[in-house]
C-alpha cells in the first residue's frame, strides 16, 4: 500500500488579498463607494466592521471625502502598484494569486444600467500581468464589501433584490474574463454573515438578538441562492472553470471530556459547518432545522430556491484557517447559545492580537473536512498578523517563518493522510490593511509596505526575511521548509 508523502506536482502555492484591503483608489475611474469604505478605524485595536456602522456614523462617513479615518479607502495603493507587486509575487514563484474584485468598481451603485468600463479594464490589466508570469488567478467575487447603495436601498443581503444585482455582476465578470480565470470563490468567509459583517448594521442596533439573527440567517439564505446561481452561470459561460465555497473554519474542541461539553462543542462545530453543508451538499442540514425551530427563526424561501441549491453545489471547498476554539456547556446561558465559546486553550500560544496558534488543528480540520465532503479542499488563508520592526532596511520575521512552516508541515501530513488539497494561498503576502481593526501595523506580509496606521509613508515595498524563505518553499514544492 502506498500513500502520498508529499505535495502533488501541481500544488497551487501562492498568496491571498482582498480588494478593499489593498487597492485604494476609492474614488478613481468611476468606482462607487463600498461598505468597507465607511468602516472607521478604531483607536484602540478594537474590531470594527459593518455591523458597527449606525445610521449616524454612516452619515458622517458619507460626508467625509478624505481617507484619514477610513484606511480601507487607501489600502496600499495596489491600484497603482499592481505591476510591481505581481512581479514580487512572481519572484517568489507564486503559482496562484487570490484576490477579489470590488463589486463597486464594476457596478458603482450596484444596479447601474451598464458596467463601469474603467473598472473592468483594471482587472483586465491585473489578469494580463498575472498571465505574463504564469500565475493563475483565484478570484473572490465578494470579499467583505458591496456597493453602499445596495445597503441603503435593500439593507444589503437582507433584501432579496440584492441576489439579482449580484448575479448581474457575476455574469458580467464571468463573461468578461472567460477563459482567463480557472478558479472562483463566491463569498469570503460566508459564515461570518451571522456575525453581521455583510449588512449595513444600521437597523440592527435596536433589535433583539433573536431579531438580528433572523435577519442574518435570511440574508445568508439570499447569499446561498446567489452563490448557487453564480455556480450555474459559471458552468454555462466557462465550463472549464471551477467555483468554490469559502468558510472561516473554526474547529471547536470540547473544554473537557465531559459529554455535555463534547456535545456543546459538536453543536458549535455544526453551526460553523452549516454553511459548507448547504453549499457542498445542496440542502439545509437537519440539525439547523431544529436550531431554527427552537430559536424562532424562519427562513423565507422562494419556490425555486431548494431545487437551485440542490442542482448547483460548489466544485471545491476553501477555507481560512487562523485558530481553533474551545467550547464548554454553560448551564446559565439562555437557549440561544447554551454554550461558552472561545475559552483559552492552555496548550496553545497566541499572536500579538491574541489569536491562538494551532498548526495541528489544521491537520485535524483538513481531515475532518475531507471526510465530511469528499470534495477537493483549498486553504485560501492562513498567516500571522504581527508587529514587524523595520531595522536598517530589514525585517527579521523568523516568527512568521516558524508559524508558516508549522502549518505547512501539517498540510503535508494531511496530504499523507489522504486529503485532496489543491493549494495554499497564505493571507497577505504583502502587508495590507487589517480587516478587523483597519490597522496597517497588523502585518502579514513577506513584503513590507512603508505605511503607518495614519497613512503616512512612502508606500515603498521591502522584502522581509520570510520572502526568500517562501521562495525556497515553493521552489522545492514544500520539501525544504
Ligand atoms: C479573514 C479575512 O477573516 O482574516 C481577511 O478574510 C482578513 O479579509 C484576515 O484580513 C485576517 O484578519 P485581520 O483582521 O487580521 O486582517
Amino acid at each position: 500500500v502506498t500513500f502520498p508523502k508529499s505535495f502533488p506536482k501541481d500544488f497551487l502555492w501562492g498568496g491571498a488579498t482582498a480588494a478593499n484591503q489593498v487597492e485604494g483608489a476609492w474614488r478613481i475611474d468611476g468606482k462607487g463607494l463600498s461598505t468597507a469604505e465607511v468602516v472607521k478605524k478604531a483607536d484602540d485595536r478594537r474590531q470594527v466592521s459593518m455591523s458597527d456602522v449606525t445610521a449616524e456614523t454612516l452619515k458622517v462617513a458619507l460626508a467625509d471625502t478624505t481617507d484619514v479615518a477610513y484606511p480601507k479607502r487607501r489600502g496600499i495603493d495596489f491600484y497603482h502598484h499592481y505591476q510591481e507587486d505581481i512581479a514580487l509575487f512572481a519572484e517568489m514563484g507564486f503559482k496562484v494569486y487570490r484576490f477579489s474584485i470590488a463589486w463597486s468598481r464594476i457596478f458603482p451603485n450596484g444596479e447601474d444600467a451598464q458596467p463601469n468600463a474603467a473598472g473592468l479594464a483594471f482587472y483586465d490589466r491585473v489578469l494580463a500581468e498575472l498571465a505574463k508570469y504564469n500565475i493563475q488567478p483565484l478570484i473572490t467575487l465578494s470579499h467583505y464589501e458591496m456597493p453602499i447603495a445596495l445597503t441603503q436601498k435593500y439593507n444589503g443581503w437582507a433584501g432579496r433584490e440584492t441576489i439579482t444585482a449580484f448575479n448581474r455582476f457575476t455574469e458580467t465578470v464571468f463573461q468578461r474574463y472567460q477563459g482567463k480565470v480557472p478558479y472562483w470563490l463566491t463569498f469570503n468567509e460566508i459564515n461570518t454573515g451571522t456575525w453581521g459583517f455583510h449588512e449595513t448594521g444600521a437597523i440592527d442596533k435596536h433589535l433583539s438578538e433573536k431579531e438580528q439573527l433572523q435577519i442574518r440567517y435570511q440574508s445568508l439564505h439570499h447569499q446561498f441562492v446567489a452563490s448557487a446561481r453564480a455556480t450555474q452561470q459559471l458552468h454555462e459561460i466557462d465550463p472549464q472553470a471551477k467555483i468554490g465555497a469559502m468558510l472561516a473554519r473554526m474547529q471547536t474542541y470540547p473544554g473537557t471530556p465531559n459529554p455535555i461539553d463534547v456535545r456543546a462543542a459538536q453543536l458549535e462545530d455544526q453551526k460553523n459547518l452549516f454553511f459548507t453543508d448547504v453549499q457542498a451538499r445542496g440542502e439545509y442540514p437537519e440539525y439547523m432545522n431544529r436550531y431554527f425551530a427552537e430559536n424562532g427563526i424562519t427562513i423565507k424561501m422562494a419556490d425555486e430556491d431548494q431545487a437551485l441549491l440542490a442542482a448547483y453545489p460548489v466544485d471545491f471547498i476553501s477555507f481560512s484557517y487562523y485558530m481553533t476554539n474551545v467550547t464548554q456547556h454553560d448551564q446559565s446561558a439562555d437557549s440561544m447559545g447554551n454554550m461558552v465559546v472561545g475559552g483559552r486553550n492552555p496548550y496553545l500560544e497566541e499572536s500579538d492580537w491574541g489569536w491562538q496558534i494551532d498548526p495541528i488543528g489544521l491537520r485535524i480540520t483538513l481531515n475532518a473536512m475531507w471526510d465530511r465532503y469528499r470534495k477537493p479542499l483549498f486553504v485560501v488563508e492562513n498567516g500571522l498578523g504581527a508587529l514587524d520592526k523595520l531595522e536598517n532596511g530589514h525585517v527579521h520575521d523568523q516568527y512568521r517563518i516558524d508559524y508558516l512552516r508549522q502549518h505547512i508541515e501539517q498540510m503535508k501530513e494531511a496530504i499523507a493522510d489522504g486529503v485532496h488539497l489543491m493549494g495554499y494561498t497564505m493571507w497577505g503576502p504583502i502587508d495590507l490593511i487589517s480587516f478587523s481593526t483597519s490597522e496597517m501595523s497588523k502585518r502579514y506580509g513577506f513584503i513590507y509596505v512603508d505605511q503607518d496606521d495614519d497613512g503616512n509613508g512612502t508606500l515603498k515595498r521591502i522584502k522581509k526575511d520570510s520572502f526568500d524563505w517562501y521562495r525556497k518553499v515553493i521552489a522545492t514544492n514544500g520539501e525544504d521548509l
